[in-house]
């Protein structure tokens, strides 16, 4: 790591919370170079000193280091299986369930999952954490707004049950919105919840280094209840999952293994 991205990266931990040196670094100093070089800065030093005193350009840092693309349904047949296998299964012996959405961003995952459980287990009682280390996406998430494109993945009996047309924007049932509690949260620093029964973390392990992800993975599994269920992005399989106490129950959905 070249000397000025690496106090770069120091500052943005002081200022920030976020350390940087716990993402993948070609592809993060990739991306940070261009957005400092569209700005016209020619070191990371200049760059942070600039961030420094311009909230601006600090909001817009935060945006291009958290990558904030979601949407409803993400990857539809991982959903029917978390519908048709997952929830039956973890409703077995329980009737109360805590679901964890870590890394939400607008919350269109969350949402999904709260508009899964009306629809299919409405005799559930749960309660649906929503975190994510960005106060800008959680705010929006609290809204419930969206375009369109956000929702083309939902099937369209849902979407006309669940959202109201505004314009070109379509906001999400009050009801739907009540269900989830939205909080912010650092994966990498910040204490997990526990005895979670379905935690949902997808699209974000993949910007981590493997030590980050190891560090993570263990600490998803301590805060998994018994045969608690985590469910991951598509492209992020877990290798040797047994390392983490869990086990492969379909493809993306990995269960802890029961402990006496
Ligand atoms: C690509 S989005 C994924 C959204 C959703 N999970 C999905 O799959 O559609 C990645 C999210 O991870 C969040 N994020 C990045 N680093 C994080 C961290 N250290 N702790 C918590 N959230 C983080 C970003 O703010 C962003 O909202």
């Amino acid at each position: 790591m070249s000397d000025d991205y690496q106090l770069f990266t120091e500052k943005v931990y002081t200022k920030l919370g976020i350390d940087l040196q716990k993402y993948k670094e070609a592809q993060m100093k990739r991306r940070l170079t261009s957005l400092r070089e569209k700005r016209g800065y020619q070191d990371f030093t200049s760059y942070f000193n600039a961030i420094n005193q311009d909230i601006n350009l600090l909001h817009e840092l935060v945006d291009r280091i958290t990558i904030n693309v979601s949407e409803f349904y993400r990857n539809p047949k991982r959903w029917e299986v978390l519908r048709d296998t997952v929830i039956p299964l973890i409703k077995m012996n329980n009737q109360e369930l805590t679901i964890w959405s870590a890394a939400c961003s607008t919350g269109e995952e969350p949402y999904s999952i709260a508009i899964l459980l009306n629809e299919y287990f409405p005799e559930l009682n749960t309660k649906i954490l929503a975190t994510d280390i960005d106060e800008k996406v959680l705010a929006k998430a609290k809204k419930g707004i969206y375009v369109e494109q956000a929702l083309k993945e939902l099937p369209t009996n849902l979407k006309a049950k669940y959202f109201k047309q505004k314009g070109s924007q379509f906001e999400i049932d009050s009801a739907i919105k009540r269900k989830v509690i939205f909080k912010k949260h650092n994966l990498l620093e910040d204490k997990y919840p526990t005895q979670v029964d379905l935690i949902i973390c997808r699209n974000v392990l993949i910007y981590f280094t493997d030590y980050a992800k190891d560090t993570i993975y263990h600490n998803f599994s301590k805060a998994l209840a018994n045969n608690g269920i985590l469910f991951v992005g598509s492209t992020e399989q877990i290798f040797s999952p047994n390392k983490y106490g869990l086990t492969l129950l379909d493809t993306f959905f990995y269960q802890k293994i029961s402990q006496s």
